[in-house]
């Protein structure tokens, strides 16, 4: 997500919420652009050494820009565009993904009831 700044559709600033701090910055660019031009050197830890990890590709690839944006965790921030209010939090170590929305479905009463069974197993 590459935009030349003479061809930026959105000119002007917005503001935006990272770690629960106001920052302006220019609309259009991407989560990964806006927390480098601020000076945020990492987004998130390593799973497994807690490393700090920031924006590599900047193209979707590496999966290094991972944050958390309103509410919603594992987003690659190279390739979402800042918007309006929009809140953007450092990920740290583990973090909680959400079933999918079918927790209904039939694979999902599966898995249950085989966690269940195994459960009185024990
Ligand atoms: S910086 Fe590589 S996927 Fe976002």
């Amino acid at each position: 997500m590459f935009i030349q700044v003479d061809r930026n559709p959105e000119p002007g600033l917005i503001d935006i919420l990272i770690n629960g701090t106001v920052y302006q910055v220019s609309a259009g660019i991407s989560v990964a652009a806006a927390l480098l031009k601020l000076g945020f050197k990492h987004n998130r830890q390593s799973l497994v050494s807690g490393s700090e990890r920031g924006p590599y590709c900047m193209m979707g690839v590496c999966f290094e820009c991972l944050v958390e944006i309103n509410q919603v965790a594992n987003q690659q921030a190279c390739l979402t565009q800042v918007t309006g209010g929009m809140q953007i939090v450092s990920q740290q170590k583990e973090r909680h993904i959400p079933l999918p929305a079918e927790h209904d479905s039939l694979a999902y009463n599966a898995l249950e009831k085989a966690q269940k069974e195994q459960v009185n197993a024990n």
